[in-house]
C-alpha cells in the first residue's frame, strides 16, 4: 500500500511549523517522515542556502523559480517517491503550491508557467491532501517579527505577501478536492481540531 502524501501551505507565519509538530505527534502510530522545503537532501539544502541568502539581491524571478523546482525534484526522487512506494507516509512543509503562489502569482511569472516547470520536475508526485493555513499575511508577519531575523523572501514588501495570499486563494478554488482551507487565525488548539478532521477524512490503510 502506497503511503499518504500530505503538504502544508500558507503565507509566512501562518502556523505551519506549529501545526506540523502536532501532526507529528498525532501520526505517531503510523510510519511517517517529515520534510521541509526547500531542503531535505544534501543538494536541496545547498540550493536552499542560495535561495534564502539575503546577499543574493540580484537573483531573477526565473532563477528563483528554477532553483525551487530543482531543489524539489531532488527531494522527490531521492526521498519522497521511494518513501511513498515503501508505504511510508510523507508530510512536507511547503511544496508545489508555494512555488505557484510565490513565484507564479507574487513574482508575476504566471501560475501556468510555474506549474509547467514543476510538472517537469515532479513526475506527477501530487499530494493526496494539502492543508492551506489561511491567515492574512499582515497577521503572519506580525507573528514572525517577534521570532527571528527575516530571510530574503520574508523581507519582501507587504504588497508581495498580499499577492502570495491571493495566489493561494486562487489555488484553493482551482483544486478544491486536494487543498483544504484551514482557519489559521484561531488559537493553536482550535486550528489543530480542524487539521485532525482533515487527517481523519483520509483513507489510511
Ligand atoms: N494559532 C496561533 N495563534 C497565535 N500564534 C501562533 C499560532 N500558531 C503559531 N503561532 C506563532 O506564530 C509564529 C509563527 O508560527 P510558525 O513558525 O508555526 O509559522 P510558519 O507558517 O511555519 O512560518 P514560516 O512560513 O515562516 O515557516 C510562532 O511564533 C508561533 O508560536
Ligand atoms: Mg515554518
Amino acid at each position: 500500500m502506497r503511503g499518504m502524501f500530505i503538504t502544508a501551505e500558507g503565507t509566512d507565519g501562518a502556523g505551519k511549523s506549529t501545526q506540523l509538530e502536532l501532526i507529528k505527534e498525532y501520526l505517531k502510530g503510523k510510519k511517517a517522515i517529515f520534510l521541509r522545503e526547500p531542503g531535505g537532501t544534501a543538494i536541496s539544502e545547498k540550493i536552499r542556502e542560495l535561495i534564502l541568502d539575503t546577499q543574493n539581491t540580484e537573483m531573477s524571478a526565473q532563477t528563483e523559480a528554477l532553483l525551487y523546482a530543482a531543489s524539489r525534484t531532488q527531494l522527490v526522487n531521492e526521498v519522497i517517491l521511494p518513501a511513498l512506494e515503501a508505504g511510508t507516509n510523507v508530510v512536507c512543509d511547503r511544496y508545489i503550491d508555494s512555488s505557484v503562489a510565490y513565484q507564479g502569482y507574487a513574482r508575476g511569472l504566471g501560475a501556468d508557467t510555474v506549474e509547467g516547470i514543476n510538472r517537469f520536475a515532479l513526475e506527477n508526485c501530487v499530494p493526496d491532501l494539502t492543508l492551506f493555513f489561511d491567515l492574512p499575511p499582515e497577521k503572519g508577519i506580525l507573528r514572525k517579527n517577534s521570532q527571528h531575523k527575516l530571510d530574503r523572501i520574508e523581507q519582501e514588501s507587504m504588497d508581495f505577501h498580499r499577492k502570495v495570499y491571493e495566489g493561494y486563494i486562487k489555488l484553493c478554488e482551482k483544486y478544491p478536492q486536494r487543498i483544504r482551507r484551514i482557519d489559521a487565525s484561531l488559537d493553536v488548539g482550535a486550528v489543530f481540531a480542524l487539521v485532525k478532521k482533515e487527517l481523519d477524512s483520509l483513507r489510511w490503510d
